[in-house]
């Protein structure tokens, strides 16, 4: 059973999808690991790595997809680069089919068994495969470096001989997994921070980083799914948390968005009104810049300044610690190769549930459950 690990090609992309040492724990499963030359370069993990760890180097894409059973990729999968897959094969990796249409007819065309890694199910099972929390985690840490760098000010409270400073004021909207890392690593550096977020349970976790939660009136019910993730407030809802939220907006030094509802546009937090009243030099990093932004005055991909504020609508912020995020990342592929491969050989139960949720495509139909509920 040969498993591939292409270069990754998307602008900014710098992660691989296997790093050496996921590479040596894949033996025992029967597993021999392609690798295209260059493929660790960008994580700084060079050729000579992934040979002492066992892996066999391949000059090109075409020789390694030629012999590929299992492609693993670190990147968005786009539709174009099905083609140059062989027919059949199987291919781990991000491929959002909810907002995919044309990849997952690219799959079908080519009969592959694609597995989605942002489709596993969040169940206690498939906790080791969750690529979607460790590369929050790291976009949590990521969004905090990126607003310290750019505030003009100080995070820690600091006396000195030349006076004394007052430590940053910090707000995470959303406090899932990459708020919460957000919450401690912001903790980490001596800002004050406080948080909010509509599922009430996280208050609990919020305080216990040493953060306070934001009290706002907001008539929420069931505020969470069975999965444990956001439902969307109505239109009212919203107004009324903007308002709510607006006047601990205008005293805070750095806002981070990660605010998302499954299957929807990010939810509107942050008004242009909001952005307004908050001080010049004040710095807001929206993690939902992807899904439309949390914040009004986002652009996608870009970094603005609006009022004096710089609002960072950064894109794929793992990609910018590609390092530890491969690292993280390879641990979840590992697993889900640990979960499809056993004694060298593919063993699909398309029944399983995460499989049932995970598996898009499998013999050119589209077997995901996840799209099928929604067709219904
Ligand atoms: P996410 O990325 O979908 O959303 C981020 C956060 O935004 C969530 O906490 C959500 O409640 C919040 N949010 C949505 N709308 C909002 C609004 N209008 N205002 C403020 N906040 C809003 O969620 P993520 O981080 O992927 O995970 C969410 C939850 O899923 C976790 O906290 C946990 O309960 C559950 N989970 C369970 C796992 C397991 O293995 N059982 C693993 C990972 C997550």
């Amino acid at each position: 059973m040969y498993v591939a690990v292409p270069r990754e090609h998307e602008p900014g992309e710098r992660r691989v999808a296997l790093t050496p040492d996921a590479v040596g724990r894949l033996g025992p499963l029967g597993i021999d690991v392609l690798v295209e030359s260059g493929a660790g370069d960008p994580a700084s993990l060079p050729d000579s790595a992934y040979r002492e760890a066992g892996a066999t180097i391949v000059e090109t894409a075409a020789a390694l997809y030629e012999q590929a059973d299992i492609v693993v990729r670190a990147g968005r999968v786009q539709a174009e680069e099905v083609p140059a897959l062989r027919e059949g094969c199987v291919l781990v990796g991000w491929l959002w089919p909810r907002t995919s249409p044309e990849l997952v007819q690219a799959l079908c065309d080519r009969r592959i068994t694609a597995f989605g890694m942002e489709s596993i199910p969040r169940a206690t099972r498939a906790q080791r495969m969750d690529a979607l929390s460790s590369q929050a985690t790291v976009s949590g840490y990521r969004s905090v470096v990126l607003a310290a760098e750019m505030l003009p000010k100080f995070f820690p409270m600091l006396m000195t001989a030349a006076g004394t400073v007052a430590p940053a004021k910090v707000l995470v909207l959303g406090a899932g997994v990459a708020g919460l890392q957000a919450i401690a690593t912001a903790r980490r550096l001596g800002a004050v921070v406080s948080a909010f977020d509509t599922r009430p349970v996280v208050k609990e976790q919020v305080e216990s980083l040493g953060a306070s939660f934001v009290e706002i009136e907001l008539a929420v019910s069931g505020a969470q799914d069975s999965r444990g993730y956001a439902t969307a407030l109505t239109d009212e809802q919203q107004a009324q948390q903007q308002r709510e939220l607006e006047r601990h907006i205008a005293d805070m030094d750095v806002v981070i968005t990660t605010a998302l509802v499954p299957g929807r546009p990010a939810p509107r937090l942050i008004p242009a009104s909001a952005v307004e009243a908050m001080r010049p030099g004040s710095v807001i990093v929206d993690l939902a810049a992807e899904t439309g932004g949390n914040c009004e005055l986002t652009e996608r991909g870009e970094t603005v300044v609006r009022e004096g504020v710089t609002v960072v609508g950064v894109l794929n912020l793992p990609a910018g610690m590609p390092l530890h995020a491969s690292q993280m990342y390879a641990r979840n592929i590992g697993a889900v190769l640990d979960h499809l491969v056993k004694d060298g050989e593919l063993t699909l139960d398309l029944d399983d549930e995460i499989n049932a949720d995970a598996i898009i495509t499998h013999e050119g139909r589209v077997t995901t459950r996840l799209l099928q509920t929604e067709a219904a």
